[in-house]
Order: C-alpha cells, then sequence, then structure tokens
C-alpha cells in the first residue's frame, strides 16, 4: 500500500508538457503519488522520464484515454482524486494532413475521460484540470490579446478539437457539478519537445547545419512561454483556483517567427562557436500552412492578480536553458531523429505493455 496521501491521474504524461510537468511535480508535490497514462503515439517517449522509476510515486500505465475499460481499470485500481488532462493529438500540421486522430484523441477521449470522472469521483469531489491551449480563439489582428471571456474561433482541425473538448469539461461542470478548471495557454518551449515544432525543430537543423524552413513571411506572431513555468502556473490554478472557472496562461512574450529563429541561430552559434551567419543563411522561406493563425497574444492579468502567477523565466533565459538542454543531452535527441526511441518503447512496453491497468 502506497502511504502517499493524493493519486494524481496525469494523462499524456510521457509528451512534451506532461513529462516536464511529472518531472516538476514528483520534486516539488512529495506527498502526490503520479500514474502516468499514455498510449505512447509518435508524441509519447518514455526516455525523457527515465530519472523517474516505474513505481511510487510515478506509476506508468501504457494506454488510451478513449477507452472506457481502461479508465475503469486505472481508476478503480489508483483511485486518483485529480485528474489532469494533457493527453492530445498537438501538432497543427498534422491536423490538417489527417484530422481524424484529432477528433478521436482530443473530443472522444477528453468525453471519455469525463465520463470515467463521472462514474468514480463521489459527487462534487475530486478535480478535472484540463489543459487546453489559446488556438481555440483564433487569431489576433495586430492589436489585443486573448482574456477568459474572448469568443472560441478556431482556425484549424487541430484547434477545432481542442476548442470541442472546453465546451465538454464546462458542460459536465454547469450539467453534473463535476469539479473542473481549463487553463487555455499560449506556445510552450523547453526540454523533450518532439522537433516537429518550431523551436525544437529549429535547435535541432541549426545544429546538424539544416535548412531552418519558415512558413510564409515569418512575419506569424506566437507568445512563447518556458515548459516549467506553464507547469507552475498549473499547479497555481490546481492549488488556488476557483472550481468552474478558466485562466489563460502567456509569458508576455510576443515574438514574430523570424525573430525567433533569429535568437535560437545566435544561441547556438554562442554554444558551438559557429557563425551565426552560417546558421542564419539557411533559412528557407517555404509554402505557408493552410489557415495560418496571425497572431497569438495573452492577457495573464487573472492568473497574475487572483493566483499571484508569474513566469520565472523571461524568453531568453529560457531559450539559452533549452539551447543548452538539446545539446546536452545528444542521446535523447539522436534517438529521436533515428527513431530509435520507438523501437525501444516497443521492445520495453509491446503493444499493449507497460503496467496492466
Ligand atoms: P505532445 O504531442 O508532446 O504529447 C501528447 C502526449 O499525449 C503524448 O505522450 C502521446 O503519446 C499522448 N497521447 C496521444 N493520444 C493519446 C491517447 N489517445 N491516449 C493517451 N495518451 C495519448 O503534446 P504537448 O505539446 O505536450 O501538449 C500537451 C497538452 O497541452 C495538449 O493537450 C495540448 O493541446 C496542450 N497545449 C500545448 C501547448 C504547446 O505549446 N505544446 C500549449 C498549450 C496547450
Ligand atoms: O499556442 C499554443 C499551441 O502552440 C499549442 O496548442 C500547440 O499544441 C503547439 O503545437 C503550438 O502550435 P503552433 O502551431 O503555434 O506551433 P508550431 O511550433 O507548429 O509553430 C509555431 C509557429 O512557427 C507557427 O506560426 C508556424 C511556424 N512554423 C512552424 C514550423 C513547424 C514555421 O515557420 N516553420 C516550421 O517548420
Amino acid at each position: 500500500m502506497s502511504s502517499l496521501e493524493t493519486t494524481v491521474l496525469v494523462t499524456g504524461g510521457a509528451g512534451f508538457i506532461g513529462s516536464n510537468f511529472l518531472l516538476h511535480s514528483v520534486r516539488r508535490h512529495p506527498r502526490c503519488r503520479f500514474v502516468n497514462l499514455d498510449k505512447l503515439t509518435y508524441a509519447g517517449n518514455l526516455r525523457g522520464l527515465e530519472a523517474l522509476s516505474n513505481g511510487d510515486p510515478h506509476v506508468f500505465v501504457r494506454g488510451d484515454v478513449a477507452d472506457a475499460t481502461t479508465l475503469d481499470d486505472v481508476f478503480e485500481r489508483y483511485r486518483p482524486s485529480i485528474v489532469v488532462h494533457f493527453a492530445a493529438e498537438s501538432h497543427v500540421d498534422r491536423s490538417i494532413l489527417g484530422p481524424a486522430d484529432f477528433v478521436r484523441t482530443n473530443i472522444e477521449g477528453t468525453f471519455q475521460l469525463l465520463e470515467a470522472c463521472r462514474r468514480h469521483f463521489p459527487r462534487g469531489e475530486g478535480l478535472f484540470h484540463h489543459v487546453s491551449t489559446d488556438e481555440v480563439f483564433g487569431s489576433l489582428g495586430e492589436t489585443g490579446a486573448f482574456h477568459e471571456g474572448t469568443p472560441y474561433d478556431p482556425s484549424s482541425p487541430y484547434s477545432a478539437s481542442k476548442a470541442a473538448s472546453d465546451h465538454l469539461v464546462r458542460a459536465y461542470h454547469r450539467t453534473y457539478g463535476l469539479p473542473i478548471k481549463i487553463t487555455n495557454c499560449s506556445n510552450n518551449y523547453g526540454p523533450r519537445q518532439f522537433p516537429e515544432k518550431l523551436v525544437p525543430l529549429m535547435i535541432m537543423n541549426a545544429l546538424e547545419g539544416r535548412e531552418l524552413p519558415i512558413y510564409g513571411e515569418g512575419k506569424n506572431v506566437r507568445d512563447w512561454l518556458y515548459v516549467d513555468d506553464h507547469c507552475d502556473a498549473i499547479w497555481a490554478v490546481i492549488e488556488r483556483g476557483r472550481v468552474g472557472e478558466t485562466y489563460v496562461i502567456g509569458g508576455r512574450a510576443e515574438r514574430r517567427n523570424v525573430e525567433v529563429v533569429e535568437l535560437v541561430a545566435r544561441l547556438v552559434a554562442e554554444e558551438t562557436g559557429v557563425a551565426p551567419e552560417t546558421i542564419l543563411e539557411r533559412r528557407r522561406f517555404v509554402a505557408d500552412r493552410p489557415g495560418h493563425d496571425h497572431r497569438y497574444a495573452i492577457d495573464p492579468s487573472k492568473i497574475e492578480r487572483e493566483l499571484g502567477w508569474r513566469p520565472r523565466e523571461s524568453f531568453v533565459s529560457g531559450m539559452k536553458k533549452t539551447v543548452r538542454w538539446y545539446l546536452e543531452n545528444e542521446a535523447w535527441v539522436d534517438e529521436v531523429r533515428t527513431g530509435e526511441y520507438r523501437r525501444w518503447i516497443e521492445a520495453n512496453y509491446g503493444r499493449r505493455g507497460g503496467e496492466a491497468a
């Protein structure tokens, strides 16, 4: 029997933000046990979690959030009182090429998880924390910022599926009284991010002497947040946020994509001794993403005012840490580049393996 007081079910804990959340949380919340339920899609990589063994306080279960039987097994066996729901298909470009998995995991998966909470949480107890995105609000013009009252206006199959999941979560609170909280965060960057996303793709390509593909004219704006600051914000909301409320999260760090690429090139150059121009001359302006949102920006006044949350990292300090992490973790980078991490997962966890639910 475990002597840990609270069991937290983390879905998608082998992904980028989920794995950072687990590493962050096991250190800072020693009274919690964390059950990590992850399907291990291409985006799930347990190599990043080797610092945590499989057993208290971190238990890994390979499974699908859209599968009700798996969820019943997990809830019956571990009796979580908090669910932090990260599991999702998360990449906009993939959602344009194949939306079906996004509908299944992001909508059906969230629905099944809500139903499992309804079956297993005592009425009015427990907490469902839904990790969502600022992309549900669509695209901004040159001014203004998203806030908790911004109307939904998603552009891609990814953001539409996340919007649908937010609506379901809110509806379960209003209709069934399920205790929920929702956070909508801006673009994260940091260690262990899969190199299909802008920042890790640029870092790895810069290190390997490859081209740096920039969509359109590179003028699109994102509001960047270091992943650990997002994890802190999630805990602030879990511990002190009001039930039924939404909090938007962002680092007040808006940058055009060309600026992000320039900073990555400068930092990689500083760390490796390669001239920045040698990296920058490999920039390539390529065909734009269909339906490409022009600008995202967050007004985080509510979480700052109500919960006292502030990011610790500036855009430059967070990016320095990130570039260093990719330089110092050559084995992780190599395994991701070669696909070896998938072979390791299948050898260790099999098609259905992991801790039996
Ligand atoms: P990710 O793609 O890196 O990780 C997703 C994880 O979910 C993977 O480990 C994958 O194996 C798992 N997964 C996928 N389908 C599953 C299923 N059916 N059942 C169980 N597990 C499944 O994603 P991320 O960037 O870490 O994002 C995590 C969450 O945060 C997502 O909900 C995303 O919408 C949200 N979010 C991301 C960002 C960002 O900038 N990355 C910003 C705001 C919000
Ligand atoms: O805003 C939060 C969202 O941020 C999350 O909900 C998503 O899960 C996450 O993937 C991210 O979405 P984006 O589409 O903003 O991130 P991405 O890294 O794919 O792209 C960032 C910007 O960089 C975007 O304007 C597209 C551009 N881009 C991206 C890639 C992969 C390029 O110019 N070149 C590229 O090769």
